[in-house]
């Protein structure tokens, strides 16, 4: 059992609250030369720059004693070893396995759950192979040439954003589309000109009782049945699922199903099986970088000084900002296009993970906890809402994210692209007075993180994800909180549960007078 932990009882964070606030960014910089080159902090193949974040060494100081009272080394060890730390689900969180070489075997309740890992990623290489060399064919012998995505929240998230943002590395005669409204307009946008005789679809659910991914699956199931036969079923149809029950309830050969483990997350499952998808497209051996890219962030994270540690000092600092200087959201703002779907990966990675108000004993936390997580890629932001950015009450720290390298060949768009996002930074940073036109003024002082590499590739974006993974779970331990659960979901899905019978059949249900009004309009206005 883990103790819980009530981190704001303690001497050190009293101490962090009382720790003074720095001075102006202005002031930080002129008073010294050195802090850009002492506030960046190297990971694999990124270069994260945070000196232009409102802290200083004494807040720095402050800030690491209290991850020390926490007790962050240790949770985070105790994670690594496989231990149960997902309490309220008596789980270990192990996403870490997925991504481990398999000479690194990992022996937890006597089972060497790399050997496992290693055993469907082989099954996945060897499916990838199959189809993208046009071995594995569709029912009548025609090439399977589009895959199509069905699953919801971790389960289509990670995919979609990593198959975008690896766009360039795809085969060149397989697309994917991702499904995952229940929203019927997103399956028949999905299906939409598409040959059934030579479409692959990827079930994905963890636990495949999903009613989002089980009605879109289902429809899809009846569009190649109804253009291919019964028999086809098999040939166009793989799941991805911890549920071989519930796959083959719903008419998927378990021989087709790829396993993965209930120690793996929905947000944290992008490497595992759930990248199916993902590897048809970009190939097993890339897909093997993305997973050594992961790889070399979680032996940082394991092994790095806290001092010296990207994700504890980044988790550290969203701490300061959300806790202490009182900012409530924090914006993610890539400029790279490919990137455009990975500020909705974090946001379920974040928001779900960290959105929570009880401790791991239940008992209630004495601090807000995880911020609102929100972005777009630029350059479109700044023609949006980077207004308020620049000189709105509200303060939002951001995270910058930029390549030096593009994919395209277009270098004069991509040098215009890396001059906006090193301008806005620092105009965030340092404003500019204009006493005699008040709006013309910049107050600065706003804080940001920048994260450039190289390129964005597969390795590249493995190290990114594992990044932001591990901030989030520096931050659960300061907060004392289970970040692996997502109890929050429950009651929403069990309402609409309820409801759905109530608004096709006669029985109405006992509601509020608003709830059982809306449900009287969609009655009365509901046809076929
Ligand atoms: O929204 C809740 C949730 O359980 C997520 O955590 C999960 O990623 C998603 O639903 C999909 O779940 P599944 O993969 O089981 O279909």
């Amino acid at each position: 059992m883990i103790d819980p932990i009530y981190v704001t009882e303690t001497a050190q964070w009293g101490a962090l609250l009382d720790t003074p606030r720095p001075p102006h960014l202005r002031q930080l910089f002129a008073a010294d030369p050195g802090r850009a080159d002492r506030y960046v902090v190297e990971v694999g193949d990124l270069r994260i720059d945070y000196a232009k974040q409102r802290v200083d060494d004494a807040v720095v100081e402050a800030l690491l004693a209290v991850a020390d009272a926490a007790g962050v080394a240790t949770r985070r060890d105790a994670m690594f070893a496989g231990e149960p730390i997902n309490v309220t689900e008596g789980r270990a969180v192990l996403h870490v396995a997925l991504r481990r070489p398999a000479d690194q075997p990992l022996t937890v309740d006597g089972t060497d759950v790399v050997a496992e890992v290693h055993e469907v990623l082989d099954r996945m290489s060897r499916f990838s192979e199959q189809v993208r060399a046009g071995d594995r064919l569709g029912a009548t012998g025609k090439r399977l040439r589009h895959i199509v995505n069905i699953g919801i929240g971790g389960s289509d998230l990670g995919p979609a954003m990593a198959a975008r943002a690896l766009q360039a590395y795809h085969h060149a005669e397989l697309d994917a589309r991702f499904v995952s409204n229940v929203d019927g307009a997103a399956i028949t946008a999905a299906l939409d000109g598409l040959d059934a005789a030579e479409t692959l679809f990827v079930v994905s659910s963890k636990t495949f009782t999903t009613i989002e991914t089980l009605t879109n699956a289902g429809t899809a199931r009846a569009w190649v049945v109804d253009a291919l036969g019964e028999d086809a079923v098999g040939r166009h149809f793989v799941a991805v699922s911890t549920n071989a029950q519930e796959v083959a309830a719903f008419g998927i050969d378990i021989a087709h199903m790829f396993g993965f483990w209930d120690w793996v997350g929905g947000r944290y499952s992008l490497d595992s099986a759930i990248g199916l998808s993902l590897m048809l497209l970009i190939g097993p051996d890339r897909f093997a970088e993305l997973l050594a890219g992961f790889h070399v962030v979680d032996e940082h994270f394991r092994t790095a000084p806290l001092g010296a540690n990207a994700p504890v000092l980044l988790g550290l600092i969203g701490i300061w900002n959300a806790n202490v200087l009182g900012f409530d959201t924090k914006a993610v703002l890539p400029y790279a296009e490919e990137l455009s779907r990975f500020p909705a990966y974090l946001q379920q990675l974040d928001m779900e993970s960290n959105g929570k108000s009880v401790r791991l004993d239940g008992s209630a936390v004495t601090t807000d906890t995880g911020p609102i997580v929100w972005g777009e890629p630029g350059t479109n932001g700044q023609h949006a809402f980077y207004q308020l950015l620049h000189q709105g009450t509200r303060i939002v720290p951001a995270d910058f994210i930029g390549f030096a390298n593009p994919h395209h060949g277009h270098r004069e768009h991509h040098d215009l692209l890396m001059a906006n996002l090193i301008a806005q930074a620092e105009a965030l940073a340092f404003g500019r007075d204009r006493p005699d036109e008040p709006w013309r003024s910049f107050p600065g002082d706003r804080p940001s993180t920048t994260i450039v590499a190289d390129q964005l590739t597969p390795s590249v974006l493995g190290q990114l994800v594992a990044l932001y993974e591990h901030v989030v779970f520096v931050q659960g331990c300061v907060w004392g909180i289970d970040s692996f659960d997502q109890w929050g979901v429950e009651l929403g899905k069990e309402l609409a549960n309820r409801i759905t019978p109530e608004l096709t059949g006669d029985a109405a249900g006992e509601h509020d007078s608003s709830t059982a009004g809306l449900m009287t309009w969609y009655r009365a206005h509901r046809r076929g």
